[in-house]
């Protein structure tokens, strides 16, 4: 089997950071072309830095890292240092990184990539708001039919929002850049909370990475056990939701998850339900489905494959 190639466009964040240490870990199954950076959970200059820590953490320094988009494309950008805390990697200490960021910006890297490698061979992997994926696709609307598919993390439709009553973050903060993307007409696949919530971080879980007793597990371990922190009282779990290494989780074993191929609309003018996923999940309208809505995971064994694959790093 060939290595699917891939782009993570990511917001560095501690569930980022496992999903980008998963990628990097599996290079039978995925060739991570490059990391593009967007603002997200913290502001651009951080995520840049932190995908760059963790590269240097997988031991793959020579990952080609691009900083993006600084701002959600129509609305001041939102954070959530109340959960990744103020570095976005909070938990463990952790060295400065020393690998370069790649001149030139991830937008252009998005298309120049596009063009350049055979039609249908890229797949594009959106781990935080949608900005540069959107800015890319508006500026250079060729691109479109020339990815594979885009495999996001983002939205909530049963399990409703984690920063507003109706929205999930990623698409909260970008509800335009959102818009655009599943307006696209590119192939997608979307892990939304109705997913990555039946992903929790049980103790045993997180030991399990500890208990590797390599630098990678260790930071695995620390991170989850700051990460988890707010969820476990926001929602009384007996964990915290590993979000974005569901993306590459499905990736890799895609018999790991279950959902349905449905429209999802993206609310961009509500009051109370802006960035909103409307999934029409009981198909009541006519509106063509355009996205597979993850809902089902088998979270013992994602946990396996995860911690199997950080223990090869
Ligand atoms: O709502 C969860 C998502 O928002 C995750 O991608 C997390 O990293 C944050 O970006
Ligand atoms: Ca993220």
């Amino acid at each position: 089997m060939t290595a699917r190639k891939i782009i993570i466009d990511t917001d560095p964040g501690q569930d980022d950071a496992v999903a980008i240490l998963l990628a990097l870990a599996s290079p039978d199954e995925i060739e991570v072309l490059g990391i593009t950076a967007v603002a997200g959970n913290v502001p651009l200059p951080l995520t840049q830095k932190n995908a760059r820590i963790v590269c240097e953490l997988a031991g793959k320094p020579q990952t080609r890292v691009f900083a993006g988009c600084a701002a959600p494309i129509a609305r001041p950008l939102v954070t959530a240092e109340h959960v990744h805390g103020k570095t976005g990697l909070d938990g463990p200490q952790l060295p400065d990184p020393t690998m370069p960021l790649q001149d030139g910006h991830a937008v252009d890297f998005i298309i120049e990539t596009l063009r350049a490698e055979p039609a249908g061979s890229v797949t594009l992997c959106p781990l935080g708001p949608l900005t540069n994926i959107a800015v890319a696709l508006t500026r250079a609307p060729d691109i479109a039919p020339r990815i594979r598919e885009i495999v996001l993390m983002g939205g909530a439709y049963f399990e409703v929002g984690n920063i507003t009553p109706a929205a999930e973050f990623n698409i909260y903060v970008d509800p335009e850049a959102a818009d655009i993307v599943f307006r696209s007409g590119v192939p997608l696949v979307v892990m939304p909370l109705d997913v990555t919530h039946k992903a929790l971080t049980t103790r045993p879980r997180i030991e399990a990475f500890r208990a590797l007793g390599t630098a990678p597990g260790r930071m695995v371990a620390e991170w989850t056990d700051f990460f988890e922190r707010f969820d476990k009282e926001k929602y009384g779990s007996d964990g915290a939701p590993l979000h974005d290494p569901c993306v590459i989780a499905w990736l890799i074993r895609p018999d790991l998850f279950q959902g349905r191929h449905i429209n999802v609309m993206i609310e961009t003018k509500g009051d109370f339900t802006l960035g909103m996923t409307v999934a029409d999940w009981w198909r009541v309208t006519d509106r063509a489905p355009n996205a597979m809505f993850m809902r089902e995971i088998d979270a013992d064994g994602f946990y396996r494959l995860l911690t199997e694959r950080i223990g090869r790093l």
